[in-house]
């Protein structure tokens, strides 16, 4: 048994209403608010998080967000900060997604900074890494993992390192219903692990959740969730409909 405990987290992306999201974060809660076999997060857009927070008050359920900006307020249009996240008690914030990455040009260095803010303020980092179909094909998969993770979690303390999720997500598989074989994924998450014993130390490395994300469902997640260093999944598609959810998280429940 691993000494990490399973995470199943929900990236609703841009998606539902604020009504919407209270109805399927009550089905949510309805059906796994009790467990404590696994912990689960959910990431509603900016607009539902209050409404979603209210709907978890009870349950085990953590909030998340899906981006954050590392000032701490001032002139920046559009952009919601650490401190306000937490106001609305949020607990985890997805950060380097590769949608933000491709769509909104975040570079390595801006997502380093949310890290940092992040975890000064409280709130723990999903950082995202993956690499995308053209990468894997041309060999550079481990290279390109390495240099997203090194460099995100740049000047992170030994310390909070363990408040850290990281999130595999291969770029190809986000979306596609093409999911990574668990060779394929089982091998770079090893390799993450080697990554973070190299910057943190063995005790620390053994204690981070590395989730697998891209196309995880409840037909293909038992078979993931078995493998010895994939600690959860970050579920885009199948965790907008509480039904495939809550198998994701029985299915997590049965692989720890
Ligand atoms: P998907 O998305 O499960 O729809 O592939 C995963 C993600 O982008 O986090």
């Amino acid at each position: 048994m691993s000494i990490r405990k399973k995470l199943i987290a929900g990236n609703w992306k841009m998606n539902k209403t604020s009504a919407d999201a209270v109805a399927l974060v009550q089905e949510i809660v309805a059906e796994a608010g009790k467990q404590n076999d696994v912990d689960i997060v959910v990431a509603p857009p900016f607009t539902s998080l209050e409404s979603v927070g209210k709907a978890l008050e009870g349950s085990v359920i953590k909030l998340s967000a899906q981006n954050v900006h590392p000032e701490p307020s001032g002139a920046y249009t559009g952009e919601i900060s650490v401190g306000m996240l937490r106001s609305l008690f949020a607990n985890y914030v997805i950060v380097g997604h590769s949608e933000r990455r491709i769509y909104f040009s975040e570079t390595d260095a801006f997502i380093n900074q949310k890290v940092l803010a992040s975890l000064k303020g409280q709130l723990k980092p999903i950082l995202c890494i993956g690499e995308t179909l053209a990468e894997r094909e041309g060999n550079q998969t481990l290279k390109v993992v390495q240099t997203q993770l090194e460099a995100g979690l740049d000047g992170v303390s030994k310390d909070l390192a363990t408040s850290v999720v990281i999130a595999y997500e291969p770029v190809w598989a986000i979306g596609t219903g093409k999911v990574a074989t668990t060779e394929q994924a089982q091998e770079v998450h090893a390799f993450i692990r080697s990554l973070l014993v190299k910057l943190f130390g063995e005790a620390v490395a053994q204690k981070v959740r590395i989730l697998y994300g891209g196309s995880m469902k409840p037909s293909n997640a038992p078979e993931l969730l078995a493998q010895k260093d994939i600690d959860g999944g970050l579920i885009g598609g199948a965790s907008l409909e509480s039904r495939s959810f809550v198998e994701l998280i029985k299915a997590a429940a049965a692989a720890k």
